[in-house]
């Protein structure tokens, strides 16, 4: 694989949508490839697994079931998109992926990080993103962002102690390995926030011609 695989991270309104069009941008006007995708979903059928996840319903979702859904999705989304993008030297900006995993099937629901781990290794074989950008943001004000939006999805409708734990969740991964992971503070101005990923710039250069 020649790419560069780049995931953004955080909870519901941290921002990652909004500051993958502004990095992708950046990387664009360096003459880079720059694929934009999100998890979960990514390609039409994947995208029929995120209706799954998401749409509130009467029948309860058990955890393993929505643990599996969110790695179904993703063996498409890896087989239709990131790995041939990756394999014709692009750069992936994926808006959310396996450490979104982590913190809400692990941390929010509580299932074993092993078993998650276990998934992973099936569904990635060694595929790891390059880098990670956790938009870190007290839970408040990520919550209320994202309710500004309008029908909460049936992860919004989870309660504060839920994102405080898939806020932790993401911090423990990046606090256990910071060579793979940049905590970028959402909670500060978007103009501040962008200069952030304005520094990174050179750095991904810098990665992807090495
Ligand atoms: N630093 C910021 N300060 C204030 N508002 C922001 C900031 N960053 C993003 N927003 C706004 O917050 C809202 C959510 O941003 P965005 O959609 O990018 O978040 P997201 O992380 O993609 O959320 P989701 O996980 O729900 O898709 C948008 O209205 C966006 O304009
Ligand atoms: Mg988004």
């Amino acid at each position: 694989m020649t790419g560069l695989f780049i995931t953004l991270e955080g909870p519901e309104g941290a921002g990652k949508s909004t500051n993958r069009e502004y990095l992708a941008e950046r990387l664009r006007a360096r003459g880079l490839d720059v694929v934009l995708t999100r998890e979960p979903g990514g390609t039409p059928l994947a995208e029929r697994i995120r209706e799954l996840l998401l749409t509130p319903a009467d029948e309860p979702m058990a955890d393993d079931t929505e643990l599996l859904l969110v790695f179904a999705a993703r063996a498409q989304h890896l087989a239709q998109v990131i790995r041939p993008a990756l394999q014709r030297g692009a750069v992936v900006l994926c808006d959310r992926f396996t450490d979104a995993t982590y913190a809400y099937q692990g941390g929010g629901r509580g299932l074993s990080v092993e078993r998650i781990a276990q998934l992973e290794n099936f569904v990635q074989g060694d595929l790891r993103p390059d880098l990670t950008l956790i938009f870190d943001l007290p839970v408040e004000i990520g919550l209320s962002r994202a309710a500004a939006r309008g029908r909460l999805d049936r992860f919004e409708q989870e309660g504060l102690r839920f994102f405080e734990a898939v806020r932790q969740a993401y911090l423990a991964r990046a606090h256990a390995s910071p060579a793979r992971y940049r905590v970028i503070d959402a909670a500060q101005p978007l103009i501040q926030v962008q200069q952030a990923i304005d520094l990174l710039v050179p750095e991904l250069l810098g990665r992807f011609d090495g």
